[in-house]
């Protein structure tokens, strides 16, 4: 049997601590931006790389946001939000919508789905929820989506982010 070397190993919390980042960068995942309206009627947004689909029946989304985001609180105020799967050419977006503070939404093309929240155009795909649950997990805040709007195109690749960095698909 072919045996592989790891060059990462923890087990004590301070090595696990140490580790987590580059270990779980390991894990490949698509990037969303998370949007939706201020209370002044602004479009606001983040980054994330936790979105997941839930449950089918109810239609449930998911993702986690780090407690001390300064935009999420406006967002978890507006009650509903946008997740916009970003297309591979959206990489700039991606790192943009990852700064605190900017002002994000400068140069970006919106438009409101049925329930007003930004649908960002050029987006791979988007799906528009209700906020059903926020939960506190740990240092992060696990936010339950209910779906009421879903969309998407097939004319562009998925923006990917693996070991911090963003990447678009090749073939296997
Ligand atoms: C690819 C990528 C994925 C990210 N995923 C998450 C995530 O899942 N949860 C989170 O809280 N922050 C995530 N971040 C960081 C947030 O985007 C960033 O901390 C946040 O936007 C800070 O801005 P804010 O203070 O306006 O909320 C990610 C950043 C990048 C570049």
């Amino acid at each position: 049997m072919r045996t592989t070397t790891p060059h990462i190993s923890a087990t004590t919390p301070d090595e696990i601590r140490d580790a987590y980042r580059t270990v779980l960068g390991k894990f490949c995942t698509g990037v969303v931006a998370v949007t939706a309206l201020d209370d002044t009627g602004n479009p606001v947004g983040l980054t994330v790389g936790s979105f997941s689909s839930v449950s089918l029946d109810p239609a449930l989304v998911a993702f986690f946001v780090g407690q001390g985001s300064t935009t999420f609180p406006k967002v978890a105020a507006h009650g509903r939000f946008c997740a916009n799967i970003l297309s591979a050419d959206q990489h700039d977006l991606g790192r943009a919508f990852a700064r605190s503070g900017a002002d994000k939404f400068r140069g970006i093309d919106w438009t409101p789905t049925h329930a007003g929240s930004p649908r960002l155009t050029g987006a791979h795909a988007w799906i528009d929820c209700d906020i059903d649950l926020v939960q506190p997990v740990g240092d992060h805040d696990l936010v339950v989506g209910r779906v009421v709007e879903l969309g998407a195109t097939d004319a562009r690749d998925p923006l990917l982010f693996y070991t911090s960095a963003f990447h678009q698909l090749s073939p296997a």
